[in-house]
């Protein structure tokens, strides 16, 4: 928690400094006044964390193959499938989806797949859009993708435009319950909701199951729980089935 702190007080210094403010209440104040967007926006870029990789937590990727897609495939042969991933950072955990759906598509009739990344910090969108991964960012991915969904530009490592074009990106805030315009048949929101307090976490959870389909699949990560089990099934691995349309008063 501490290390946290310091890591957090040193980025926030850092871009006072180059703000060229006195102190972190002018700081606060210039944040808060709303008067300067660019800083506003590095702000949210400084104070969140973008780690994620290609692959994370492999077993759910799993789920989707085995269990996720074919109900979809059943339940919604010609249907476009719409699936979320909040709080997609640097875009990892989206072109992982559409590289998956691509293998699965292999062989079948499938419908059009469309995967939406929202995320609140621009930056980590940029990079997203930008599609292109140093070396040590594709480290975890199977030698198999690497030649099929990848080419080389420079030092780094491009995703084709066969993956990219079922994806888009879009900036948005998880804690604003207007964030989110449809539904989705499923919706990957992995390492977010442990960084918010509690009320904020119902919330967005709220939020997350009105704009899930019914019976469709939300993936949390693994260290993040949903307690009400009357809207969610607990399926294992972090992964819950919406069961109903109730919401909290
Ligand atoms: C640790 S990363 C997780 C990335 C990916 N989901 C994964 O599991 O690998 C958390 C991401 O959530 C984003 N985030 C944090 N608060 C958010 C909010 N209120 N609305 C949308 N995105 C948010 C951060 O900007 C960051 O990119």
């Amino acid at each position: 928690m501490r290390s946290k702190r310091v890591l957090l007080d040193c980025r926030l210094s850092r871009e006072r400094n180059r703000l060229g403010l006195p102190s972190f209440s002018d700081y606060l104040d210039l944040i808060e006044s709303g008067t300067n967007p660019e800083a506003a926006a590095r702000f949210i870029d400084l104070v969140t964390t973008h780690y994620t990789y290609f692959l994370r937590e492999r077993r759910q990727f799993d789920f989707l193959r085995t269990t996720a897609f074919p109900e979809l495939e059943a339940s919604r042969p010609r249907r476009t499938w719409n699936i979320l991933c909040a709080g997609c950072s640097t875009g990892e955990e989206c072109y992982t989806v559409s590289m998956i759906v691509e293998d699965y598509r292999r062989g079948r009739n499938l419908p059009p797949v469309r995967v939406t990344g929202i995320d609140v910090s621009e930056p980590a969108l940029e990079e997203a859009r930008r599609a292109v991964y140093p070396a040590t960012r594709v480290d975890k991915v199977p030698p198999r993708w690497l030649t099929s969904y990848f080419t080389r530009e420079g030092d780094g490592f491009a995703v084709v435009d066969s993956i990219r074009r079922h994806v888009s990106f879009a900036r948005a805030n998880l804690s604003d319950p207007e964030a989110l315009r449809r539904r989705y048949d499923l919706i990957l929101c992995r390492n977010v909701i442990i960084y918010f307090d509690e009320p904020t976490r119902e919330r967005v959870l709220d939020t997350l199951h009105r704009h899930l389909a019914l019976s469709s699949y939300l993936i949390l990560g693994h260290a993040e729980i949903v307690r009400d089990r009357k809207r969610f099934a607990y399926r294992g691995d972090s992964i819950y089935q919406k069961r109903s349309e109730e919401t909290h008063s």
